[in-house]
């Protein structure tokens, strides 16, 4: 392992004002988002739909740092044979892979869930390091509710992210490591604040055990942040100092960067979320987006699977990314929405 490499491509990858595409989406869920605009599923249309954002030259060039790529989409090629890969790297962003292989029920622990993916993982590194990826993703996913999460779910996910995590760095490839804790359930911002904090924990000390290198790691956790269901909102400002708060508790300064998920934020949410927290200012590590829908939304809007309305998703492609690369650097205004508007 070269970390010093590793740390380089973790450097670029949370740069000042640059974050993370998510674009790694499953088949199963692509179809969802494909359903919501009546888009048939098909191979072509999502590598239409992938090549649109991957063209969109000014985000790319100046608000995306790395594209995070579905096993699928590393492989295809755009419509004029041009490798996918290729679009990402001549646009000045780094290619990765979704690496885990999803989720399964955790025996002994009901309502709760294990990534898996583990067993081959060395093998299919090489061959993904061989198609240009130079970062990886494993997302661990956390639930709150009645009783859950219990020990042994946090700590059996925590400890798969660390071995994942110590076979990307063992095959020169950065990895995020995405412990999820869902905003799904009813309960309030300090219940989430106090379940990720000991998630957090845990990970990192399952980290440490696997020998994981932090200098060459990004992270990928949720915000402290109310449930959907929940009857008390926190604010914005709420949001950004508990996130805060929580991450300074459990995130030692050797990671170069965190970058968040959206999880189910609206666009808007997961924007002024990130610019309250970069206002506050005076941490150890840069803090950006791994955004999926929250990058998304928009552009699929607006294209809904048609050719003419290419402009026009990647004009609500480069708005997003553009928003949010003004968070990364605190200087997001609500006024820049209304104006796009
Ligand atoms: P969301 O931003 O839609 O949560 O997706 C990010 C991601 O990569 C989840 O694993």
């Amino acid at each position: 392992m070269n970390l010093d490499e590793l740390n380089k491509v973790a450097v670029a990858m949370t740069a000042n004002g640059k974050g993370i595409l998510a674009a790694d989406e499953s088949t199963g869920t692509i179809k969802k988002r494909f359903d919501a605009i009546a888009t048939e599923n098909t191979e072509d249309n999502r590598r239409d739909y992938r090549e649109l954002m991957f063209r969109t030259a000014e985000a790319m060039k100046n608000h995306i740092s790395g594209v995070i790529l579905y096993d699928e989409t590393i492989w295809q090629t755009a419509k004029d044979g041009t490798p996918l890969v290729d679009l990402i790297k001549k646009a000045g962003a780094i290619p990765g892979i979704k690496v885990d292989e999803g989720t399964k029920p955790l025996p002994n622990c009901p309502g709760e869930l294990i990534t898996i993916g583990l067993d081959k993982l060395a093998d299919r590194l090489a061959k993904y390091y061989d198609q240009g990826a130079r970062f990886a993703k494993w997302r661990a996913v956390i639930d709150i509710g009645a009783g859950i999460p219990s020990h042994a779910a946090i700590h059996a996910n925590a400890h798969a992210l660390a071995r994942y995590a110590a076979l990307c760095q063992a095959a020169q490839i950065v990895p995020i490591v995405e412990p999820e804790v869902l905003m799904d359930g009813d309960h309030d911002i300090d219940r989430c604040a106090a379940v990720t904090e000991w998630v957090l924990k845990e990970t990192f000390q399952e980290l440490y055990y696997n020998k994981v290198a932090l200098e060459g790691i990004v992270l990928k956790p949720n915000m402290a942040i109310s449930g959907k269901k929940s009857s008390k909102k926190a604010s914005a400002q709420e949001v950004a100092e508990k996130t805060v708060k929580m991450l300074k508790n459990c995130v030692p300064g050797a990671v170069p960067g965190i970058a968040f998920l959206s999880g189910g934020q609206s666009d808007e949410e997961a924007t002024a979320h990130l610019d309250a927290m970069n206002k506050i200012g005076g941490l150890p590590w840069h803090l950006t987006f791994s955004y999926g829908r929250a990058l998304q939304a928009a552009p699929q809007k607006a294209w809904g699977g048609k050719e003419a309305n290419v402009a026009a998703a990647q004009a609500a492609f480069n708005h997003r990314a553009k928003m949010n690369s003004l968070a990364a650097l605190g200087q997001w205004k609500t006024d820049l929405e209304k104006k796009a508007a």
